[in-house]
């Protein structure tokens, strides 16, 4: 393979994309990112970062370096030696998964195949994915067959956005291959730029630990969920009940109560392994119960807004509330599945002027989900607009807000987050959701 040619290509240059293509690069690998969005490509090539918590600077000196180019071209794959795929997989609206993105890079890419390549799917599916859905469109279209003629695998992410220790190329990566030597040419491929990788004895499985992964999320969550309503009933504070209870040196790790889960993962993945299960007359009722009890969460945050505005005599209707933080978790600007939306609608339905604040999300851009919410700008951090809110819900706590300022100038604070805790405030002021 020519040195000047890219050796993988990356399709899908998102959340998960981006920084694996980055990590390639920064170890020395020629990479080829693909993308149907000629905004991301043109942005790349230019040197320029779309993702917040991606520096500008990490993308220009990849781009410099000609380590990076990008493309809407998708016949190049058959410029490089292994493909992988990052596209989104979401669910539709019957919430059912949706893997027509896979399936459509899959029918793209498959004319361009030769024999000895690699294509790895990274986006999180359900266990079979990859070897009853993706392989036989590969396979159709390209006349090789995998395992035989070209290597195929599955290797999930563990991307955690802004957070300072998930780094693409020192987190352990899971690996499945179709065959062992499909294995052992993805383990090769992702040994160029990905320290510890743990190989698997199928794609199966590998898909089957991603869904693990996040399912424990999602059922932690709603326990700590449920027991805030518990204990809050019987006036015990959840988060002084953590604190407490994660000083067990063993047997225990910490999970905290919110507004309701956000992201393209938590809300979505567990309801990929449930719709399988239904294939092997199954039920799912762990993963089902979490769902029911995260997804009713922006109702509480909803009822305690109306218990703080109570206490002082105000309807919710009429009165004016204040979302702050969009994006669903700290200091990133991904709002995907955010509960603040359902919050924002819940408070909306019931007659309150509802307004947000975020410092990463300036504007709503138009979304399917939420288009009447489409062009709304976050206020203005200032006294004069704080104080003029009748209530401030805290759904997303950014590090960059000040909340002793908000302390000082919102008259009432629905904190759904533990944001309020170290803060000096006015008795009565902060109402824990
Ligand atoms: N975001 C995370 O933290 C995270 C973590 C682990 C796993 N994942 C999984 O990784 C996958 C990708 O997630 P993401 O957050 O990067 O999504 P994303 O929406 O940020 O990025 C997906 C990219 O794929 C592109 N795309 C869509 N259809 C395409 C097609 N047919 N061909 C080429 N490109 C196409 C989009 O334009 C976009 O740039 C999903 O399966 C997700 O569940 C995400």
């Amino acid at each position: 393979m020519d040195k000047a040619n890219p050796k993988i290509a990356i399709v899908g240059l998102g959340y998960v994309g981006l920084p694996l293509a980055l990590q390639f690069a920064r170890s020395g690998v020629h990479v080829l990112g693909l993308d149907i969005d000629s905004d991301k490509v043109d942005a790349l090539n230019e040197g320029r970062s779309y993702i917040k918590h991606v520096p500008a600077e990490t993308v220009a000196a990849q781009v410099r370096a000609r380590r990076l180019t990008a493309a809407t071209d998708f016949t190049r794959v058959a410029e490089v030696q292994a493909i992988i795929i990052c596209v989104p997989t979401p669910l539709n609206k019957n919430r059912e998964p949706d893997i027509s993105f896979v399936l459509q890079t899959g029918r793209v890419i498959a004319p361009n195949l030769r024999p000895g390549m690699l294509v790895v799917l990274e986006s999180t599916t359900y266990p079979g994915t990859t070897d009853e859905d993706l392989r036989p469109i590969l396979e159709a279209g390209s006349g090789l067959k995998a395992g035989k003629d070209f290597h195929l695998a599955f290797s999930p992410e563990r991307e955690d956005p802004a957070n300072p220790a998930s780094k693409v190329g020192e987190v352990p990566k899971l690996v499945g291959g179709l065959t062992p030597a499909c294995l052992e040419m993805a383990v090769r491929v992702y040994g160029q730029a990905i320290k510890n990788l743990i190989p698997v004895s199928s794609c199966r499985v590998a898909e089957a630990a991603k869904l693990l992964e996040n399912i424990f999320r999602s059922v932690n969550i709603a326990l700590v969920n449920e027991l805030k309503l518990v204990y809050g009933s019987m006036g015990i504070d959840i988060w002084e009940v953590i604190e407490a209870a994660k000083t067990k040196p063993f047997g225990y790790m910490p999970f905290y109560p919110g507004p309701g889960l956000g992201g393209h993962c938590i809300p979505i993945d567990p309801f990929y392994l449930t719709w399988k299960a239904r294939e092997f007359e199954r039920s799912t009722r762990f993963i089902e119960l979490a769902g029911e009890v995260n997804t009713s969460m922006p109702v509480h945050v909803v009822e305690r807004v109306g218990d703080a505005l109570n206490s002082a005599r105000k309807p919710v209707n009429g009165s004016r509330v204040l979302v702050l933080g969009l994006a669903y978790k700290a200091d990133v600007d991904d709002q995907r599945e955010s509960p603040s939306y359902r919050i924002m609608e819940l408070l909306k339905q019931r007659g309150a002027e509802v307004a947000y604040c975020d410092p990463h999300v300036p504007v709503i851009r138009p979304t399917r989900d939420h288009s009447q919410w489409s062009g709304t700008k976050s206020v203005p951090w200032d006294r004069a607009t704080i104080a003029g809110f009748d209530a401030v819900v805290i759904a997303t706590a950014h590090s960059c807000v000040n909340y002793q300022e908000l302390a000082d100038w919102a008259p009432c604070i629905v904190d759904a987050r533990n944001a309020m805790a170290a803060v000096r405030v006015a008795p009565g002021k902060v109402w824990k959701a």
